[in-house]
């Protein structure tokens, strides 16, 4: 080749090299920034479905600068919290793919990493109303360019859910829907509702509640809330201090865990009206009457089907479990046991599920159950997994008392209920349970012409 011929290509790379380069990228800040301390800067990073991986910088004044930023299409803005390390959040990139992936809108990710890092929460805290502020000029800005804001969804991590209530507050609640994943708590908690998120901020307002007890508000701040796990501790986080700093934000960071959960569809989670996770542990809220043929809400993305109803009922508190890692769902089924021992029972029930090779397990043991002579008790199981078909079933009966006689347990009848698919009820008949041992069976159907 002639030296020219190397100078072209060399050309070439250059421009491929200095295109890609004009992906605008997250502001990445260290430790430094954070102990100095930042001012507000926002930053718009536009992401579509022609451009899914490289960010255009939008321009705060004017939009027709940036044809990609198509006004007919619905847009979605996620907004991050606290950044103590100034460090761009992990979770960005899969959210953008995944709403993407879902619907054709211009996604929006507002950096404001600058206001974010530092090491004083409190200082950061304040710049959630000035970040609130300019991102409402800027969708005013949509506004006069013909954006409807009734078509904005905006997905708030913890202070950005706050963030997305003042930017809601701002527009008189015009904007379509909040999704807010583990709304902050310190600085929030028994403010009233123009400090923090509130369900008229947006025409619909679903939240997500997972480390209500130390990072996350714990109250109900949307037309549907729903408490993960009982909305404070997450399976498979740490219980300690001594696993370092995800000990502080696994609870708290888990939120966005179960929201892509939702939108990659790898899970599905009915949540339950319910006043108090006791109650919906001990099995009293499993009806979902009020809902129609729709069932009970699912967790995350897709509960805008659910929409009309929640408006109409107000606010309403739900819960659900999940498993301590990706998918996360669980499966639900309603268990009713009588027994025939004279004398009542105390104890725990494991059951598992079998289908070809596979094992669901489900472990009953938040506390003890009664069991009474002829009289019905409600068991909630939620197993691991769902198994296609059930072949068999274990059931165990502990009393968690190591150094007593050792109980039976006499069934007359057990029933499993799938909550989902309520067609098909499985029962044995007479079962005697020795205390601690598995005793396995095949369910037939119920015949619930004998009771
Ligand atoms: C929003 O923030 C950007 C960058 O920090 C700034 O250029 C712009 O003027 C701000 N807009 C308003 C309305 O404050
Ligand atoms: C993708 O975005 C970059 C950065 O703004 C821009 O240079 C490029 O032209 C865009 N590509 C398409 C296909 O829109
Ligand atoms: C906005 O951007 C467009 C396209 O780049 C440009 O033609 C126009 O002059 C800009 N308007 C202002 C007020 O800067
Ligand atoms: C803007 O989006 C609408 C709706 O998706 C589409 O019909 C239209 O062609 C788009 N316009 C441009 C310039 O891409
Ligand atoms: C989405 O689901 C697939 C499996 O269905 C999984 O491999 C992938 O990691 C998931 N992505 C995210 C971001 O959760
Ligand atoms: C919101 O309501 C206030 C007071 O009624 C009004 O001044 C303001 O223009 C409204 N803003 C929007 C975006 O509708
Ligand atoms: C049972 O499991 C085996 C091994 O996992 C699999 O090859 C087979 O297709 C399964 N059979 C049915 C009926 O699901």
């Amino acid at each position: 080749m002639f030296p020219w011929s190397y100078l072209t290509l060399f050309l070439l790379i250059a421009a491929q090299v200095n295109k890609a380069q004009r992906c605008a990228e997250f502001t990445d800040l260290n430790l430094g920034h954070a102990f100095l301390g930042t001012s507000v800067k926002v930053r718009l990073l536009l992401y579509t479905r022609e451009n899914s991986t490289c960010a255009t910088l939008l321009s705060h004044s004017n939009l027709s600068a940036c044809p990609q930023l198509n006004l007919s299409r619905p847009t979605t803005f996620i907004i991050h919290g606290y950044r103590p390390t100034g460090s761009p959040p992990v979770w960005v990139h899969d959210l953008t793919d995944l709403v993407l992936a879902r619907k054709d809108v211009n996604v929006i990710v507002v950096d404001w990493n600058h206001g974010a890092a530092n090491v004083n929460y409190l200082k950061v805290v304040e710049n959630t109303k000035k970040a609130g502020a300019n991102i409402t000029a800027f969708i005013e800005k949509m506004q006069e360019h013909g954006g409807s804001p009734s078509s904005i969804h905006m997905i708030g991590v913890s202070l950005g859910a706050h963030i997305s209530g003042f930017v809601g507050a701002n527009l008189n609640g015009s904007i379509g829907r909040i999704s807010a994943l583990d709304p902050a708590g310190p600085q929030f908690t028994g403010t009233g509702p123009e400090d923090r998120l509130d369900p008229t901020d947006a025409e619909f307002v679903d939240v997500l509640h997972t480390d209500m007890d130390a990072l996350g508000y714990r109250e109900p701040l949307g037309h549907i809330d729903f408490y993960a796990n009982g909305g404070a501790d997450q399976p498979g986080c740490p219980k300690t201090i001594f696993s370092g700093t995800s000990y502080f934000k696994c609870d708290h960071q888990r939120s966005v865990g179960l929201y892509l959960g939702s939108l990659n569809h790898t899970c599905a989670s009915r949540a339950f009206p319910c006043s108090s996770n006791t109650d919906f542990l001990d099995g009293k809220c499993l009806s979902c009457d009020q809902f129609g043929a729709a069932g009970c809400p699912v967790f995350g993305y897709d509960v805008t089907q659910w929409k009309s109803i929640l408006l109409k009922l107000g606010q309403t508190k739900t819960f659900f479990t999940t498993n301590a890692e990706s998918p996360y769902c669980i499966t639900g089924y309603q268990v009713d046991v009588m027994i025939w021992n004279m004398e009542p029972r105390q104890g725990y029930i494991t059951i598992k599920l079998h289908y070809n090779g596979t094992e669901a397990v489900a472990n009953i043991d938040h506390k003890s159950s009664e069991f009474k002579k002829n009289k019905e008790t409600r068991l909630f199981a939620q197993f691991d997994k769902d198994v296609e078909q059930v072949e068999k079933v274990s059931v165990k009966f502990s009393t968690g008392k190591p150094f007593q006689p050792k109980y039976k347990l006499r069934i007359l009848r057990i029933r499993l209920t799938h909550l989902e698919l309520q067609a098909t009820a499985l029962c044995r008949y007479d079962v005697t349970l020795e205390e601690n041992s598995d005793v396995t069976f095949r369910p037939i159907p119920c015949e619930e012409s004998n009771f």
